[in-house]
């Protein structure tokens, strides 16, 4: 038997179980120029909450009682394609099924013998793609500037402030728990790092942890943590706006402080960013990340979530925080 999982319902607010269904089919047969792929991993991510909304975005809604897509390695387990072998490992987007048939468009091998699979999906996937490239494109990151990610112990903000480290700059990181706080700074060496779950006024704890003030904000959250970094930015600050979980399922305008005057008065820059703007870097971000990765200057770190029927939990833990680095779901 085969499974799949259905977008039911559009989230209203927090996404819930009762949003997705897990439907029986088939498993599809496949024909001249196809591949049957089982799937190994599959990645949940933050922007898949906004392709369960209706409103138009960057990519496509997901259609109602249709199978939902994302990130996911997969082996290859018929093949009648010229390109792929029985045994391969392939990455691409991949619909929440346990098989597919598929003709290989969008997909490229993956080497397990090099890299654990779900590095695919992590630090050498998108999430280090976004991470290196949000740095040197917008960044800009020089030797002793004073770089703050928020979302700090996630998929990205870990590699951020890594790559930050690499760089020579004060990295601060901003995170929900005492543990991820901990991990920060005692894996990852970041200078200092803030619990906003328990910090009583973050402007204070920015302004004490970063006594030179911010000259680069790697924001994966937005919100009041994002207004509370603002106000301590320096002259010609560069902020890259990467993610803004912390409105993901807002279902009203949300409301934060105006950002005019702070961008004005520190001739900030602060830009949105879209990984998949430069695709055209990839190749080159790529032998960069794997080789901080071979020299052990980044540390990989996931959490990997077991079972096809924990993908929608592993989802939406997302947004409880209950990831360390990236999430993954091992089928
Ligand atoms: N622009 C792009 O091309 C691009 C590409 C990839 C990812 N992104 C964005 O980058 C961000 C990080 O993505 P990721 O894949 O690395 O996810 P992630 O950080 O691994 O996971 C999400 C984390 O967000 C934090 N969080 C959840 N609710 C929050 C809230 N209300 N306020 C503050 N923090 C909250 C949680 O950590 P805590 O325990 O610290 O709360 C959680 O672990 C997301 O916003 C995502 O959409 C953008």
């Amino acid at each position: 038997m085969n499974r799949t999982i259905l977008l039911d319902k559009r989230p209203i607010g927090k996404p819930q179980l009762t949003d997705f269904k897990f439907v029986p089919e088939e498993k599809p047969g496949i024909e001249t120029g196809e591949i049957l792929l089982k799937t190994s991993y599959v990645s949940v991510d933050p922007y898949l909450r906004g392709r369960m909304s209706e409103g138009k975005s960057y990519v496509a809604p997901f259609e109602l009682h249709k199978p939902i897509t994302s990130g996911a390695i997969a082996r290859v387990v018929e093949s009648n394609h010229n390109g792929f072998s029985k045994g391969d490992y392939v990455s691409g987007m991949l619909e929440w099924k346990e098989y597919q048939k598929s003709k290989g468009q969008g997909l490229y091998k993956v080497d397990a013998t090099k890299a654990p699979l779900s590095a695919y999906l992590g630090i050498l996937g998108v999430t280090g793609l976004t991470a290196v490239l949000g740095l040197s494109e917008i960044g800009l990151p020089k030797k002793g500037e004073t770089l703050v990610v928020s979302g700090a112990a996630g998929a990205v903000g870990s590699v951020v402030g890594q790559i930050g480290k690499i760089m020579g700059c004060r990295v601060v990181g901003i995170a929900g728990t005492e543990e991820k706080v901990e991990m920060l700074k005692s894996d990852f060496g970041f200078d200092a790092a803030i619990n906003y779950n328990t910090t009583s006024n973050m402007r204070k704890a920015i302004a004490a942890a970063c006594p030179d003030g911010v000259d680069v904000y790697f924001d994966n959250v937005g919100g009041s943590i994002s207004d509370a970094v603002l106000v301590k930015i320096n002259k010609f600050a560069r902020i890259i706006v990467c993610g803004a979980i912390s409105i993901y399922n807002e279902t009203s305008l949300p409301q934060s402080h105006s950002v005019q005057p702070f961008l004005i008065k520190s001739s900030a820059l602060m830009q949105g960013f879209i990984v998949n703007d430069y695709a055209a870097k990839f190749p080159k971000a790529m032998i960069q990340l794997s080789q901080w990765l071979a020299e052990g200057k980044l540390k990989n770190t996931e959490t990997v979530v077991e079972g096809f029927d924990q993908i929608p939990q592993a989802f939406m833990d997302l947004f409880e925080g209950k990831n360390k680095g990236k999430m993954v779901v091992k089928v």
